[in-house]
């Protein structure tokens, strides 16, 4: 399957998700499998592009894969001026968000609450496929609530106005995170339209993938929540739809490494003081999927005790060699921090170098002489994000 010029086998893609997909992440999962991996959502209004957060989720510089935007607004020319905006800050494909359902995008209008009114994504879709000349994709719900779902019909606008791809989770928008999603209306989606369709929703593990591409017939599958402290599931979905055998998931050696590293990018980033604080939400869900998952009191109990105590730290080395300790108590902490090899990535100084055969990442984390010593560069501030200390 194709968007633009842009070709994919099956593509197994990482959903948009604001607070979690930002570059570091994406990096990760690029380095994992991924084969897409959506931006956190840019507003479409202006006022907001210079606030620091915005400026964050346009830093693509050191992006590893192809570079997919999100927009979210409600009126076409702010959205195709969005869009061009985003382009010229380095986005290779324009993702149009009609699938959140989260209050503050819905009370404008924006989001999922826009496939109520069909006309209006029709001017939306044409005006930002006319904006720009990069792919333009579009994800949504299956429709507004259980007695309208209208998924199929704003497919076809969809693909009549140009929109290369479709993304579909399987909820309406009243159904917000409840119940299960259904791959049924994704289903009809596919046999209606000619598009690529990606079938997103509730898909948290290989056979799951399986069912779901075979549910739906979808051309990909799209994984939000289930790649949060696990971006393996990528290249583990890959494998078992090639192989049809699992593989056996990561020891927490090979955790420790990647979640030691995803934390450098994080401070890297942001900066010390909100990376560290974005680092623990992500430390949490490596945990979850890591030790709490087991069905094992006593290790729920300990990696709930342990996140307690992570959370309290404000210092990166702190939480750094808290994390190696806890995930890797044999691992010597300074061999957490060694030397490596010249860089790959001209805008990042840590190297990442991605085995694609299996999940595993070949990870160098940069040395004790740049790590613990906090950044004295405050990234938020700096109108030019330059990421490099
Ligand atoms: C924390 C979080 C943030 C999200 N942010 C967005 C967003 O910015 N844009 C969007 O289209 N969907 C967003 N979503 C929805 C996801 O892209 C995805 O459709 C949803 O989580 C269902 O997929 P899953 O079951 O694989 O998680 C978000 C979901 C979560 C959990």
């Amino acid at each position: 399957m194709n968007i633009g010029q842009y070709t994919f086998n099956t593509p197994i893609i990482l959903a948009p998700m604001a607070g979690v997909t930002d570059r570091p992440f994406r990096n990760l999962c690029y380095q994992l499998g991924a084969d897409l991996c959506v931006s956190e959502m840019v507003t479409s209004e202006k006022h907001l592009w210079d606030t620091r957060k915005t400026k964050l989720r346009l830093n693509h510089k050191g992006e590893q894969g192809i570079r997919s935007v999100q927009i979210a607004g409600t009126d076409p020319a702010k959205l195709a001026a969005a869009a061009q905006f985003n382009m010229h800050h380095g986005a290779q494909i324009i993702d149009i968000n009609m699938g959140c359902p989260a209050k503050k995008v819905c009370n404008v209008l924006a989001g999922s609450a826009l496939l109520k009114n069909e006309t209006l994504v029709a001017e939306i879709i044409s005006s930002v496929v006319n904006a720009v000349d990069v792919p333009v994709t579009l994800k949504i719900r299956t429709g507004w609530d259980q007695y309208n779902r209208n998924a199929v019909n704003i497919a076809k606008i969809a693909e009549q106005n140009g929109i290369q791809a479709l993304s579909v989770h399987g909820r309406t928008r009243a159904d917000a995170y409840q119940g299960e999603a259904e791959y049924e209306t994704i289903a009809a989606v596919k046999s209606a339209v000619a598009i690529p369709v990606f079938a997103n929703g509730d898909i948290t593990d290989p056979k799951k993938a399986k069912a779901v591409l075979e549910a739906t017939n979808a051309d990909g599958l799209m994984i939000g929540r289930a790649a949060q402290g696990n971006p393996w599931i990528f290249n583990q979905i890959k494998h078992y739809l090639t192989e049809n055998t699992l593989l056996s998931p990561p020891d927490n050696t090979e955790v420790c490494q990647l979640l030691t590293t995803h934390l450098q990018h994080l401070y890297d980033f942001y900066g010390e003081h909100a990376g560290v604080r974005i680092a623990r939400k992500h430390i949490g869900w490596y945990l979850k999927n890591q030790f709490a998952k087991t069905g094992d009191d006593k290790d729920r109990q300990h990696s709930e005790s342990f996140r307690r105590q992570v959370n309290q730290v404000d210092e990166a080395s702190i939480q750094l060699e808290l994390v190696s300790e806890f995930f890797n108590p044999n691992l010597d902490p300074a061999n957490t921090r060694t030397h490596m090899a010249p860089a790959t990535d001209p805008y990042n100084d840590i190297n990442i170098l991605g085995n694609h055969n299996k999940y595993s990442a070949q990870i160098f984390i940069r040395s004790t002489t740049q790590y613990p010593t906090p950044c004295k560069h405050d990234h938020l501030q700096d109108p030019d994000f330059n990421i490099n200390c």
